[in-house]
């Protein structure tokens, strides 16, 4: 069977004052109605019954999620004590599989990102489906529009033919997060995608190449498994995941790995939301280009700007204002021209540093 794993714990600090500790970015709404989380689970329906869904978070976050999508059974709602990077994530879904179902293919996803093309998207995963049952592990590429340094990138390799319709080509190398002037190149060269940060694989191809790069996570993930069906099950999960490593599924296994693939310059209309600039391609403006999300807002003479509210009745009153972004969180207020929303990384740092 086929098995959707939505990663959903990681916590986004790039939408501050939204996106903070007790509010991820996969919990934001940033059309009023949906949140991230519950567009990732929506745009699954007619390819995953809710059953066939599991969501990995980490125990903090799990009951809000749980309030947001309830259609999904509480036992696939995977908890870790605490975050450990997403080669822990992956792993520890293929064991609780392994146990349910072992012939089983998942596909790991994130909770966090856009996705326009969603009919795409289904073609791309049930392309990617029978690629995997090849023994490969299989990633969805992006066609890069810039030497971004946030994401990994992909070489194309040889051609593995056409599945249901999508090329798909055997990867010559993964290269995780390379630093700009290695981007460029890859830009250049032209034979690389973004990687989208969704994978398709077997649970028994993955669980093979974690036991092969990362022994020591294996041998952790096994106790765990042994322990799944037992009354010892909390327990041994609470003694063993803080001592996993944190390490990303990137650079532990993709990095490394030697049967990969990929869907290539899947055209999904994805989009990470990496900041608050991002929203102006997923959103449609107003007609004076404004993006007003969860506000009430009131411009006079302002253009492409963003402004955020945070649901209350308060009112947000702008004169002459262009290119500018607000963020009103009840409790921060953060106002930053467009071409410097990248910025708002360094201040997540700096009220960390300054307690
Ligand atoms: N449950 C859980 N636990 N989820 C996690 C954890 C964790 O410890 N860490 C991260 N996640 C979730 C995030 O919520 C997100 O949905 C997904 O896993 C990816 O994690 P990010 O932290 O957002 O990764 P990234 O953006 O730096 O890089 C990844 O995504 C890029 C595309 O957006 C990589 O896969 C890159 O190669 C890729 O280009
Ligand atoms: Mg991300």
């Amino acid at each position: 069977n086929f098995y959707a794993v939505i990663m959903a714990g990681g916590g986004g600090t790039r939408l501050w004052p939204l996106s903070v500790q007790e509010r991820p970015k996969q919990m934001l709404s940033l059309n009023g109605k949906r949140t991230l989380f519950q567009m990732a689970v929506d745009r699954l329906e007619g390819l995953f019954p809710a059953e066939r869904i599991l969501v990995v978070t980490v125990a903090e976050q799990a009951r809000k999620l749980q309030e947001q999508v309830p259609e999904i059974p509480a036992e696939n709602y995977l908890l870790e004590p605490m975050p450990r990077g997403t080669a822990s994530v992956v792993g520890y879904a293929a064991a609780v599989l392994a146990q349910r179902d072992p012939g089983a293919v998942m596909a790991v996803l994130t909770a966090d990102h856009f996705i326009e093309e969603v009919e795409h998207f289904q073609a791309v995963l049930r392309a990617a489906k029978s690629v995997a049952e090849q023994g490969y592990l299989v990633t969805l590429g992006i066609r890069p529009t810039a030497p971004a340094t946030g994401y990994g990138y992909i070489q194309r390799g040889e051609s593995l033919g056409a599945f249901g319709g999508q090329e798909v080509f055997r990867v010559q190398r993964f290269k995780e997060k390379p630093d700009e002037a290695t981007a460029r190149g890859f830009l250049e060269r032209g034979d690389h995608d973004w990687n989208s940060g969704m994978f398709i694989w077997t649970v028994e191809q993955i669980l093979a190449e974690i036991a092969r790069w990362m022994p020591e996570l294996s041998e952790k993930l096994a106790a765990i498994r042994k322990a799944w069906d037992t009354p010892e099950r909390g327990a041994v999960l609470a003694q063993i995941w803080p001592t996993i490593q944190p390490q990303t599924v990137d650079y532990g296994i993709m990095e490394k790995a030697e049967r990969v693939a990929v869907v290539a310059g899947a055209d999904l209309g994805w989009n990470d939301v990496g900041s608050w600039d991002s929203l102006f391609e997923v959103l449609e403006g107003d007609e004076h280009g404004n993006l007003v999300v969860n506000a009430q807002h009131l411009g006079l003479d302002t253009h492409a700007s963003l402004v955020v509210g945070d649901g209350s009745e308060r009112l947000l009153v702008t004169v002459g204002l262009d290119d500018m972004i607000l963020v009103d969180s009840g409790s921060a207020l953060l106002v930053c021209p467009r071409s410097q929303a990248q910025k708002v990384r360094e201040i997540v740092k700096l009220l960390k540093e300054n307690g």
